[in-house]
This record gives structure tokens, sequence and C-alpha cells, in this order.
């Protein structure tokens, strides 16, 4: 298993390219497999072990794929296997997304019940309710999902769950609506740019689906989808992740490829703590020439303070002038970075959903281990902060989700070398 060694004390300075979004890439390859005849071919793909997961089970399912530098070439068949297994589904809980296309293209899915993962339970209730709306027969036996219906059948639904809207869900049901016969109208869908950019590409396939970026899509189902060519939009978090590489090494560097509308939340709160952003049209400049303050933050669907960030910004509020609390409402148990970080030498208490984080002047090296990507993620960011060496193990899941993390960062001055254990 492979390890990143992080030496720290270094200053990041210079530019730092955002890559194509991660969770815009995935429902977007399932929809060009499954849904759309013919070939699309999708530009700005991260290369990610996410992707080629997703490859595997789309491959496993009958398309054809490619990634040829950053460009993706899906080959849909008219073949369709109408099964994933276990054995795929397992390694990525997106393979979930397959579930709708399937029922909506071929009239029956058998598809892996996704398991737990490090973030907490997760479950797919919202899924089978927006599917079963539409009117698929939903099954659950011997670990599998099944779901059958001659013709989806177009209706209104409200997806709200008990955390609010669901990405996966709104992603899920919206693929399958577009062939549905008849007009879905979804209240309470996810408002992720992800999901904006999904519906754009959907649009661009021949689908009819209106109230984009708004809390209520209505879309008209039509007979046929072909496929067609499309840019992804750029990955909201990893350039997140880059700001905060920025401020906590105390940096000057300039993330490229993102725009303020992607990241509203996070730069409302990291302007709060200090970091100064000054944006043009092409990205954003980050520096930290004051303390940095702390922050209360509360996680939420789109636009609020995205989950994924969470970790990230509790490394940087560990070196803060004060106290800041952190509330995670969307993945209640999304914290196990949290003692990672106080063996660094942070003072992270928990207390159910809320991380109460008192401000440290210094972190030291340590071995860490991540647990999942973001938490990954802060890991390496904390070492970039640290004195001493901080090794970072589990690196595979910093992989699925962050294209070449160690060159991208040493380009503007980190020390961080990757090692075969
Ligand atoms: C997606 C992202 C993930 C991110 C999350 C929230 C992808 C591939 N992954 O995950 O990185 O952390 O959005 O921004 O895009 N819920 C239910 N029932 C359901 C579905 C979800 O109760 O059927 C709950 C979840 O447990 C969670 C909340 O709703 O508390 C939001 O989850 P959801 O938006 O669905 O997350 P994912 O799509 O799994």
């Amino acid at each position: 298993m492979e390890k990143l060694i992080v030496k720290g004390g270094t200053r990041l300075k210079g530019t730092i390219p955002v890559s194509g979004c991660k969770n815009a890439v995935l429902p977007i390859a399932v929809a060009a497999s499954i849904l759309g005849d013919g070939v699309s071919v999708l530009h700005n793909v991260p290369n990610l072990t996410d992707v080629k997961t997703l490859q595997a089970v789309l491959e496993g399912l009958g398309a054809t794929i490619k990634l040829k530098n950053s460009t993706l070439y899906i080959e849909s068949i008219n073949h369709l296997e109408y099964e994933a297994p276990y054995d795929l589904v397992r390694k990525m809980r997106a393979s979930i997304y397959v579930l709708g296309p399937l029922v909506a293209k071929l009239g029956r899915a058998k598809v892996s019940f996704p398991g737990g993962c490090a973030i907490g339970p997760r479950p797919i209730d919202l899924h089978i309710r927006g599917l079963e709306g539409l009117g698929a027969e939903v099954n659950v036996e011997e670990g599998y999902i099944y779901a059958q219906a001659e013709r989806l059948v177009g209706t209104e639904m409200n997806l709200i769950g008990q955390h609010g809207p669901s990405v996966g869900a709104t992603a899920n049901v919206m693929m399958a609506a577009t062939l549905a016969q008849g007009t879905t109208v979804i209240h309470g869908a996810a408002r992720e740019p992800h999901i904006s950019d999904l519906a754009h590409f959907l649009n661009a396939m021949g689908a009819d689906i209106e109230g984009i970026g708004t809390p209520t899509l209505t879309i008209r189902g039509v007979k046929q989808l072909r496929g067609t060519e499309h840019t992804v939009i750029s990955d909201d978090i990893e350039a997140g992740t880059f700001i905060v590489a920025g401020a906590i090494t105390r940096g000057d560097v300039y993330v490229e490829g993102i725009t303020p509308e992607q990241i509203p939340a996070i730069s409302e709160k990291l302007v709060e703590a200090g970091v100064e952003l000054d944006w043009d049209a092409n990205g954003v400049r980050v520096t930290t020439p004051h303390e940095i303050q702390p922050v209360d933050i509360t996680t939420a669907p789109f636009p609020g303070f995205p989950t994924d960030m969470q970790a990230q910004i509790m490394g940087l509020l560990c070196l803060a002038s004060g106290t800041s609390v952190i509330t995670e409402n969307v993945h209640t148990d999304r914290f196990i970075h949290a003692a990672e970080l106080n063996r660094m030498g942070a003072n992270i208490a928990l207390d159910g959903s809320k991380a109460i984080i008192k401000g440290t002047r210094n972190l030291s090296g340590a071995p860490v281990m991540a647990s999942d990507l973001r938490a990954g993620a802060v890991l390496v960011a904390a070492g970039m902060a640290a004195t001493g060496e901080t090794v970072v193990s589990r690196v595979y899941h910093i992989d699925r989700g962050y294209e070449s993390i160690e060159k991208k960062l040493n380009d503007v001055g980190a020390n961080i070398t990757r090692v075969n254990e």
C-alpha cells in the first residue's frame, strides 16, 4: 500500500489548476453509457480511480469506454446487461447511479445494494421512493435491488429526506424520468453544481429538463436520447481543498479554473476566517496575511457549506486564534479525521454531530491514516503546515478523488513523496 510522506513547513506559491468535477463525471458517464444512443465525448475528465471503477461497472453493462488525456469516449451499445454485481458496486457507492437509467432504458435492473462507508450509513430510500413514484416495482432481496417497469410514467414527487435534498436520488430519478412517459416534477431536488451539469448534459442529449439549479425540476419525457459532446465543470471541492492548502501554509497561490458561484459558502467562510480571496475571470488568488480567525460552520446541501469540505476547513481552523464549532448536518458521523488531526497536536473535541476546535499555534508531523477521500486531503494539508514529517497512509482514498495530488502541490512548493510500504 502506498503512503505519502509530507515534509512540513513549506509555503505554497504559484498556480494550481483545478481538474474536472468527479461528482459530475460519474452520473454523466452513466447517462452517456446507458441512456444515450451512440457515442458521447466528455472533455475535462479527471484521471481518478473512481472514474476507473465506474468505467468497469459500465463496461460490465456493455458500454465501450476509453479515457485519453482528459477526454472520455463512451459508446453505448444496444444490448445492455441489466445487472451490476456486488464485486463492482462495493468499490464505489456511486454505482447506484445505474439503477434508474437501467430501468428507464431496459425496463429492469438488478443492482447490488451499496454498503455503508467511513462517513456513515448512507441509505438509499429516496432513490427507491423516486423510482417507485415513476411506477417501478422495487424489491430488495439477497443484497440486490431489483427494479422493473414496462415503461416509467412521469409524476409529481417530493424527494426531500430527513437530511434535506439528496444529490444521488435527484440524479438517479432525473435520469430515469428523461425517458419516462409524460412529465415528472421533482420538488426538493438537490441544487449542487454537478447536478446542474448533469441536467445540461441530458438536455444536450435531447432531454427536456427545466428548472435547472432550482429546487424544482420539471422533466418532460422523450422517446430517445443520443450521444453528445460536453465539457465537464471544474471540481468545486478540489478547488476548495487547494484554497485551504494555500491558506494553511500561509502561501500565495492562484487556484485556476473555478468561479465564485461554484463555491459560495466555502468562499464566505474562508473570508470570515481571514483568508483573502481575490477573484478574476479565471480563478482566485489566495493569501492569508493575518491570523486565522475562528468561525462556526454548519454543513448543508448546496448552496450551504458542503460536507465534502468539512474535513479540510477543520484542518485550517485547528490553527485559528480561538474556538470554532463545526456542526455536521449531512453525514452526521463524518468526524474520523478529528482523531487523526489530534495526533498532530490539534485540540478537537466531539459532541454528537458537533466538533469543537480549539485553535493551537502549531501542528506537528505524525503518522496518520486517511479514513476517506476528504479526510485524506486534510491530513496532507495539515502535514504541509506542520513541523516535521507527516506520513499519510491509505492514500488510495485520496486517489479516488484527487488527480495527481502530490504533483499539483509539489509544483507550487510542497515537499510530498509517494512511497510503497
Ligand atoms: C453525494 C456525493 C458525496 C457528498 C454528498 C453530499 C457523489 C458521488 N457523492 O453523495 O461526496 O458527500 O453527495 O453532498 O456525488 N439520504 C437518505 N436517503 C437516501 C439518500 C440520501 O436519507 O436515499 C441522506 C444521506 O444519508 C445524507 C443526505 O441524505 O445524510 C445527503 O446524501 P446524498 O446527497 O444522497 O449523498 P450522495 O449522493 O450519496
